[in-house]
């Protein structure tokens, strides 16, 4: 039988990362845990060593560092045994745009897509020669939507959903599968890092649940698993709306709404 590849995840420390972690060593995959807390993550590399026998490796770093990040990255281009990657480690922040500071949201920025974005670059490559391997990108429902007023953490996630629709169409012929998972509230500490009271909320998923129900569209090879939403047709009437658009866009003319002459 061959042997199953070995996930790396990032924000492995707690939360969802945490959850993924768990979940794939019970499924017999060792593990690369990539975070900032080395004390959690080897407390949980100790439990799940125990429990499942799988091997785990931990790697500390601040993915906002370049340094660090790069010793992530080089992990991902020269360890043949990685073969899925998992992109979660993010966080939010709380208050209004001009409240946040500049170097605040670019902080933001480069945990939430720039790190997501280099662990792509350089795992993407290795995966299209071996032609297989997959990548899981934490998205969230909140890249959906500008009403939320979470405009930079909204932006980060509208750009993990992008950039995981673009790796698909471009890497799933070449063996190489991409998820987009959107969670929308989960219980994780991620709500106090952005100053909100999470027990105050209503409709807020644990965490277990929300990886559990990430994984049965993982094992389908959804592009988009978003594990709240009821009914997965209106998923599919928006991507159809617009791609209904994209056929209109390609003209000579501006349209006539916005032409200056006759
Ligand atoms: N919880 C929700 O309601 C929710 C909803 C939608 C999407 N999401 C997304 O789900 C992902 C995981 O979030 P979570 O809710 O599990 O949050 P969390 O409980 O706050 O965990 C975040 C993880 O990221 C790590 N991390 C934070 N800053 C880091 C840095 N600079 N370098 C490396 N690792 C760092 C943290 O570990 P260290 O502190 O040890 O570094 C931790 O392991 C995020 O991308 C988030 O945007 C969450």
């Amino acid at each position: 039988m061959a042997t199953l590849p070995s996930v790396l995840v990032t924000g492995a420390s707690t939360g969802i990362g945490a959850a993924y972690a768990d979940r794939f060593a019970r499924r017999g995959h060792d593990l690369v845990l990539v975070a900032r807390n080395r004390k959690r993550m080897e407390a949980l590399a100790a439990r799940l060593r125990q429990e499942t026998g799988v091997a785990v490796d931990i790697v500390e770093a601040d993915l906002t560092q370049a340094d660090e990040l790069a010793v992530v990255e080089a992990r991902l281009r020269d360890d043949a045994h990685i073969g899925i990657l998992i992109n979660n480690a993010g966080t939010a922040i709380g208050g209004s745009f001009i409240e946040q500071s500049t170097d605040v949201v670019t902080r933001l920025l480069a945990l939430n897509t720039t790190a997501m974005l280099r662990l792509c670059s350089a795992v993407a490559p290795r995966f299209a020669q071996a032609g297989e391997g997959a990548i899981i990108n934490v998205g969230s429902v909140v890249g959906l939507a500008p009403e939320f007023a979470m405009t930079v953490y909204g932006a980060t996630k509208a750009f993990a959903l992008f950039l995981s629709q673009g790796l698909g169409i471009e890497l799933g012929p070449k063996g190489v599968y991409v998820q987009a998972v959107l969670p929308a509230a989960t219980r994780t500490e991620i709500w106090e890092h952005a100053g909100a009271d999470v027990n105050s909320m209503t409709g807020v998923m644990e965490v277990d649940d929300l990886v559990d129900a990430a994984l049965v569209g993982f094992d389908r090879r959804e592009a988009v698993t978003i594990p709240p939403l009821p009914d997965v047709e209106q998923w599919n009437a928006y991507q159809a709306a617009r791609q209904a658009i994209l056929p209109n866009t390609r003209q000579d003319q501006a349209a006539a709404r916005y032409r200056t002459t006759d």
